[in-house]
């Protein structure tokens, strides 16, 4: 039995990580989903609940998939949980740097690899944070998010107007 790791704020979740999850979970027997609690970022948008309650919609069609929260550090929940491996998108070469510093570093803490997994060009521009603030001014991302998360937003900012 392996169990892959996919990590992040998800703040919200976008087709992109969608995209992730569900391409990692073809490839391992298990995957977690690990909403971190707090993100680093100082505007979050969604709670703790409304961002781990959008990933468990979402992901309902996928057997082999669930949805966790930590605090702290990544490799401690990574060893709680027995994970083998944790699993990250690229967008582009700007990911790669902190990504790669990220991956030596949880290697080196606790021996835990890293798979990187190419995100489908289709969704390399897009980042929850672009998300927030298009869907807090009126721009229209309901091609860029499940239908879920296109429903909270518009409850939280009303229908795009573009
Ligand atoms: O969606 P994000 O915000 O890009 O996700 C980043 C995340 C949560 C995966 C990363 O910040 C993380 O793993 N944070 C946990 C703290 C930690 O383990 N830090 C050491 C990693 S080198």
């Amino acid at each position: 039995m392996a169990t892959a790791l996919c990590p992040g704020s998800f703040d919200p979740v976008t087709n992109g990580h969608l995209d992730i999850i569900e391409r990692t979970s073809r490839y391992f027997d298990e995957v977690i989903v690990a909403v971190i609690r707090n993100p680093q970022k100082s505007e979050a948008l969604f709670t703790l609940e409304e961002r781990q309650e959008m990933l468990r919609e979402v992901t309902a069609h996928l057997d082999n998939v669930s949805v966790g929260s930590f605090k702290g550090l990544l490799v401690e929940f990574a060893k709680e949980h027995r994970a083998d491996a944790i699993v990250k998108g690229l967008r582009a070469v700007s990911d790669f740097d902190y990504e790669l510093q990220m991956a030596q570093m949880n290697q080196n803490l606790t021996g835990i690899d890293t798979f990187f997994i190419s995100t489908n060009p289709k969704y390399s521009f897009l980042a929850s944070s672009l998300v927030r603030e298009v869907a807090r001014f009126g721009g229209d991302v309901s091609s860029m998010v499940p239908a879920v998360v296109m429903k909270r937003l518009v409850e939280r900012f009303g229908e795009p107007r573009s």
